[in-house]
């Protein structure tokens, strides 16, 4: 990988991202190794976590190495100490930092700052190691990424960002229906479009979720409310009406359509449960290539490719 940190899909360039998926699917394949052995992960998380804070300890422990968890209580990102601070002595102790936080501003401060690779965990802006594991996913599932159409029905949250971007990158179409009021950012847009051009993708934004899902060969969907937005549920829950994925909506995509959701999921706001529990649900297979893809990503900016020989 060419960057430091990896805060954002658009820090990666297109082979970034051939390599971290190959290395994925390698990785997945292999199982336990030793290619991080004498390496520390520091873990921060400003909010709740399942899925990222498993999958991140497990890979250091399934590389051989060890991620140590910090509760935000005790380190006050910017409260207690200031961010440039915990940086500089993180990187004293650990080999990485892994964050999830309220803003990506506290991310790029921390990359800035830090001596060791900062990887974003979820922002307010993106969560690109979700995206990853999505690609990974799609991969595994259609054998090719780069041609297909993926559509987003729902808020244009971070989730959203990084997939149109990961989409931008990969060539793959990525079609978002939201609400107005509710549409994905505007300089992630047109960021997603000049990597499009590139690649030979379509990004195409509209309020209507029928245009967006007739023939995709992806239907996504994420929470209506993400975390921090707490306060807006009840508006939300007005203002998404009609945005559900539900069997209707699944019906006009391709016939070989697989429906995803990064969890946790909301049965009867965002999807309903009979598509969420149909066999085109993929979802848990999105939970567990998490584990998969951030290995990649922790061996590439830890080790480069360096690294590969000592542990095939
Ligand atoms: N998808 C995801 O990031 O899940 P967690 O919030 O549980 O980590
Ligand atoms: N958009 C959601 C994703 C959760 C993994 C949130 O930010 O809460």
């Amino acid at each position: 990988m060419h960057t430091k940190d990896f805060l954002s899909i658009a820090d990666l360039s297109n082979t970034d991202l051939q390599l971290l998926l190959a290395e994925a699917v390698e990785l997945k394949a292999k199982g336990w190794n030793h290619a991080l052995s004498d390496k520390t992960l520091a873990l921060i998380l400003e909010k709740p976590s399942l899925r990222t804070r498993i999958s991140f300890e497990l890979a250091m422990r399934q590389l051989g190495g060890q991620a140590i968890y910090l509760s935000p209580a005790e380190v006050g990102l910017g409260r207690r100490e200031s961010v440039a601070d915990i940086a500089r002595t993180l990187s004293r102790y650990a080999d990485i930092i892994v964050a999830r936080t309220f803003s990506q501003q506290t991310l790029e401060e921390l990359g800035h700052y830090a001596d060791i690779p900062v990887v974003n965990a979820l922002s307010d802006e993106e969560h690109p190691c979700q995206c990853l594991a999505d690609l990974l996913t799609i991969l595994e599932y259609k054998g090719t990424l780069k041609g297909l159409t993926l559509a987003f029905v729902g808020d244009g949250n971070n989730v959203a960002a990084s997939l149109a971007l990961g989409c931008g990158l990969s060539g793959m179409n990525f079609k978002i229906a939201s609400p107005a009021g509710y549409e994905l950012n505007s300089t992630i847009v047109e960021r997603a479009q000049i990597m499009a051009e590139t690649s030979g993708a379509e990004i195409i934004c509209n309020h209507d979720p029928y245009l967006a899902v007739q023939g995709a060969d992806i239907v996504y969907t994420d929470t209506w409310t993400s975390m921090g937005q707490e306060a807006e549920t009840e508006k939300r829950l007005k203002d998404f009406i009609g945005y559900q994925v539900d069997s209707a909506l699944m019906a006009i995509a391709d016939r070989n359509a697989i429906f995803m959701h990064c969890l946790p999921a909301h049965r009867g706001q965002e999807v309903s449960e009979e598509v969420i529990e149909s066999r085109v649900s993929v979802v848990f297979d999105q939970a567990e290539n998490r584990l998969h893809a951030q290995k990649a990503v922790l061996v590439q900016l830890l080790g480069g490719a360096g690294i590969l020989p000592d542990y095939r």
